[in-house]
């Protein structure tokens, strides 16, 4: 007999967590104004609202977290975070920052100014809000494919390089940096491919223009290349991202997700120049240039995740949850963003709810049903998250309206899943009875998802 998969770790330390009634999510969910990120944690049983920061640390990491080195400047921990950049991604220069938009914010600084245009593939919304804040423009060029949920081709985070090309044949006097986004979380933690890294960077050498990778999950997408891109079954994670930042002249990164720690993230850069100019931002906005936002033991996890992070045998167990929990919501007929993705399953929540408009946002209604259900928490993906035209004001409707379940790495067990897709099945066969969604009732100029207030429709 073949012998089953299982996951490449054992548990030493565990936190529990509490189930609820009914009647109290009820009212929690009315007292949070229906916004799923105004919930106490205490009051969810399963939290699938983002895979950012909620990672289980290793034995290693931890131990390391003893060693860290707080010295202001030129840390020890900032040498091995340091080393481990350069070993494990081939980034001469880096800054750490507190988390991902930090890294946004030190680097956007230097590069975009008002009037810009940044092509990229579903800029992730707090890439979009830097790049809007600083009354610059970000030009989605994602291939078509990944606005049909149903498709199972296997690279829809792809950029469409004929869309690319075209942005650039028009607006190349405007255009800072390509920008390459790995995985693509918009469009379902969905992949890149090499052959269309290789793409991006040809035209943008054709333009001369460098390519910036916002790279929150690199190693997931390096993980889907090696598993479904012809000639690259047997490189190994590692070598392959040393390949898909080859073709980078600056990351920014959020290492809360795929360096499994619970905060940080850096710029790196190839280029002396943008690490002068972004020093400065970084010692201005985020602190000295030896820590930036993190302490000296957030750099020693940061380093040793880096390393754990790039290993075959973690992402394929953390791979394997998502893609169970897809196959537990096949076997219901739930349809989701196919095939499954790095950090979670997304829920086409339009064609599941089908008889709440747009205006009345699918996704969030069935990310409220799911709590109110079971306890279980993900997040809307859709139009809410999606705002308003910054020009316009009027509300965007993007292609897909999302209800996105994100896996934790080493958090979660599968009967955990088992719970997770039992409760969406229950909302699934009651879903003819769900025929009203939401309004907003207040919100915020920019990135109003965050913090929005929302009443139901009667
Ligand atoms: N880029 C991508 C692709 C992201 O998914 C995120 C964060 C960021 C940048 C910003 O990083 O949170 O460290 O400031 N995504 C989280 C999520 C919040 O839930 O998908 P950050």
């Amino acid at each position: 007999m073949n012998l089953p998969f299982a996951e490449s770790f054992k548990i030493k330390m565990v936190e529990p967590i509490r189930r609820s009634t009914r009647e109290e999510r009820e009212k929690w969910m009315k007292d949070a104004n229906y916004n799923l990120f105004k919930l106490n944690s205490d009051y969810v049983f399963i939290d699938l609202l983002t895979d950012s920061g909620t990672g289980a640390m290793s034995d290693k990491q931890w131990s390391e977290m003893m060693l860290g080195d707080e010295s202001y400047a030129g840390a020890r921990s900032y040498h091995n975070m340091k080393n481990a950049i350069k070993n494990i991604l081939d980034f001469d220069y880096f800054l750490p920052t507190h988390q991902g938009r930090a890294a946004e914010n030190v680097l956007f600084s230097v590069l975009v100014k008002e009037g810009d245009i940044i092509p990229g593939n579903s800029h992730f919304d707090t890439t979009k809000g830097h790049i809007e804040f600083r009354k610059a423009i970000a030009l989605d060029v994602t291939v078509d494919e990944a606005k049909d949920t149903q498709s199972e081709a296997p690279f829809k985070g792809n950029h469409d390089l004929k869309k690319l090309e075209n942005a650039m044949a028009e607006h190349a006097d405007k255009v800072p940096f390509l920008l390459v986004t790995v995985t693509n979380n918009t469009a379902g933690g969905q992949p890149v491919s090499m052959e269309c890294i290789k793409g991006v960077r040809a035209i943008a050498d054709k333009y001369n223009k460098p390519v910036v990778f916002d790279s929150a999950r690199f190693a997931e997408n390096a993980y889907f290349i090696k598993t479904r891109e012809k000639g690259y079954e047997n490189k190994t994670v590692k070598e392959i991202v040393k390949e898909m930042f080859s073709h980078a002249d600056a990351m920014t990164m959020s290492s809360k997700k795929d360096a499994i720690v619970n905060m940080g993230g850096f710029v790196a850069t190839k280029h002396k120049d943008i690490f002068e100019k972004a020093s400065v931002y970084n010692i201005m906005f985020e602190g000295y240039i030896t820590y930036g936002g993190m302490s000296g033991r957030d750099m020693n996890a940061l380093a040793v995740g880096l390393d754990e992070g790039t290993e075959f045998d973690f992402l394929e167990t953390r791979i394997k949850q998502v893609e169970y929990l897809g196959k537990k919501l096949d076997e219901y007929g739930i349809p989701y963003q196919r095939p499954s993705g790095g950090h979670a399953i997304f829920v086409d929540a339009k064609k599941v709810l089908d008889k709440i408009p747009r205006e009345e946002f699918p996704a969030q209604t069935l990310g409220v049903e799911l709590y109110l259900e079971a306890g279980v928490r993900g997040v809307e993906i859709g139009a809410i998250l999606a705002d308003r035209d910054p020009v316009t004001r009027e509300n965007r409707f993007p292609d897909l309206e999302l209800l996105r379940l994100a896996i934790p790495r080493r958090t979660y067990t599968n009967n955990h899943m088992d719970v997770v897709a039992a409760a969406l099945k229950n909302v699934y066969d009651r879903r003819d009875t769900i025929t009203k969604g939401f309004k907003i009732v207040k919100e915020q100029p920019i990135m109003r998802h965050f913090t929005v207030d929302l009443e139901r429709i009667k």
